[in-house]
């Protein structure tokens, strides 16, 4: 066949009429219009959030999608067609400067959130999430009500576990500092209380402790680790004063553990948030250890450790567990060695 202007140009347009075929009008008949199983309708204030969503331009930075590949933010649940159902215009956005939130419902509570939209870097320090403090404290609630609904029926069964342990917590909180604590630490099991740590308290690890500390827990916990961080006065119950845990050491020995267990697990129906997607085990401990060391004037670097230290930080950093158990020691001098 010979190539003339016209055979290009149907040629062309035949190419371009098969792609929107496949790619348009295929799905629109083949996909059901019908909900998914945990889609449901939004309520008004929801809506009015959504309506806030859209004029924020919150698509631009979040995605509402998850795909099978998505490990580690809920590829547990693949977004389906049905989830959008009657979303006009739907919300999935193509950018992911912040994370999906396609199941960011009942993830945080409400008084995260609140902090959140306020100012980002209250919750999460090096956020790059613009504030949203001048929308007023009517509009942020629409807001929060609107994320707090993303996934649907899921959302909805998380945030009933939140609006549950949030009695519990008010109530720990409303009987007093050592009640309180006691509360908290009957929810880390038997195992983790006087668990010694699998990496000790050294100067290196401290020192990294301290970063990660910076980064993802001053805002609420403050500079002093005495719970006056800004987001304070928008929490409630408001970040733990860890200089209190001195009066709570299992054995007057251990406290690593139960650290490390709430800092992986988050204190839900409480702003605390769960660390163990952001955080691996190793800073974790680390994290612990700045805690330990710096707010509550405790080291447990000589207790018997079951694990091996990471092994850069040299011969030194081993423990040694013939050495006379630790004392109190001073904050910030380096501990009895
Ligand atoms: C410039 C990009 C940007 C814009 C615009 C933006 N965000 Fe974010 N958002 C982020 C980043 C980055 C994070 C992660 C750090 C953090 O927690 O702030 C985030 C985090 C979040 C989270 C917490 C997710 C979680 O569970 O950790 C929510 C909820 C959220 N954004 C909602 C919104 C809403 C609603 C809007 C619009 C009113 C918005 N964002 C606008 C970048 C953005
Ligand atoms: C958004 C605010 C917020 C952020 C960010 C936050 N926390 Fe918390 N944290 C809290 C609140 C609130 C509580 C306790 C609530 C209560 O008393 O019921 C808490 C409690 C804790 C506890 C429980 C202590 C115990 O003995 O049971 C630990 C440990 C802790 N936080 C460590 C951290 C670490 C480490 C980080 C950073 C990696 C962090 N928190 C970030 C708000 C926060």
């Amino acid at each position: 066949m010979r190539k003339s202007d016209s055979i290009i140009i149907i040629g062309s347009l035949m190419v371009v009429f098969a792609a929107t075929l496949a790619v348009v009008y295929w799905p629109v008949f083949t996909i059901p219009n019908r909900p998914s199983d945990l889609w449901r309708p939004l309520t008004d204030l929801e809506e009015r959030g959504r309506r806030l969503y859209i004029a924020n331009g919150c698509t631009n930075c979040h995605s509402q999608y998850i795909r099978p590949q998505d490990w580690g933010i809920g590829a547990e649940r693949i977004s389906q067609a049905g989830d959008y159902y009657n979303q006009r215009p739907h919300l999935l956005g193509s950018e992911r400067t912040g994370p999906d939130l396609a199941q960011e419902g009942g993830e945080h509570s409400d008084d995260w959130h609140i902090a959140h939209f306020i100012n980002p870097r209250f919750t999460s320090p090096r956020s790059l999430m613009p504030r949203f403090a001048y929308e007023g404290m009517d509009n942020i609630k629409a807001l929060v009500a609107y994320v707090q609904s993303l996934g649907g029926d899921d959302a909805d069964a998380r945030m009933e576990i939140q609006r549950r342990f949030h009695k519990e917590a008010v109530a720990a909180y409303e009987r007093g500092p050592d009640e309180n604590v006691k509360w908290l630490h009957s929810r880390v099991p038997k195992t983790w209380r006087a668990m010694p740590s699998e990496s000790p308290a050294t100067e290196a690890s401290v020192a990294r402790g301290e970063k990660i500390y910076q980064d993802f827990c001053i805002g609420c916990h403050g500079p002093v680790g005495d719970g006056n961080g800004p987001a304070a006065e928008h929490l409630y119950p408001p970040p733990l004063n860890f200089t209190i845990l001195r009066r709570h050491l299992v054995d007057g020995k251990y406290i690593g553990g139960i650290l490390y267990y709430q800092i992986m697990n988050g204190i839900t129906g409480t702003a605390m948030p769960y660390f163990k997607k952001h955080l691996e085990s190793a800073k974790i401990w680390d994290v612990g250890n700045y805690i330990m060391v710096n707010f509550i004037n405790w080291r447990d670097d000589q207790l018997p450790t079951e694990g091996i230290p990471a092994s850069y930080e040299g011969k030194e950093a081993a423990p040694v567990s013939e050495q006379p158990q630790p004392g109190p020691t001073e904050p910030g001098r380096g501990g009895a060695r």
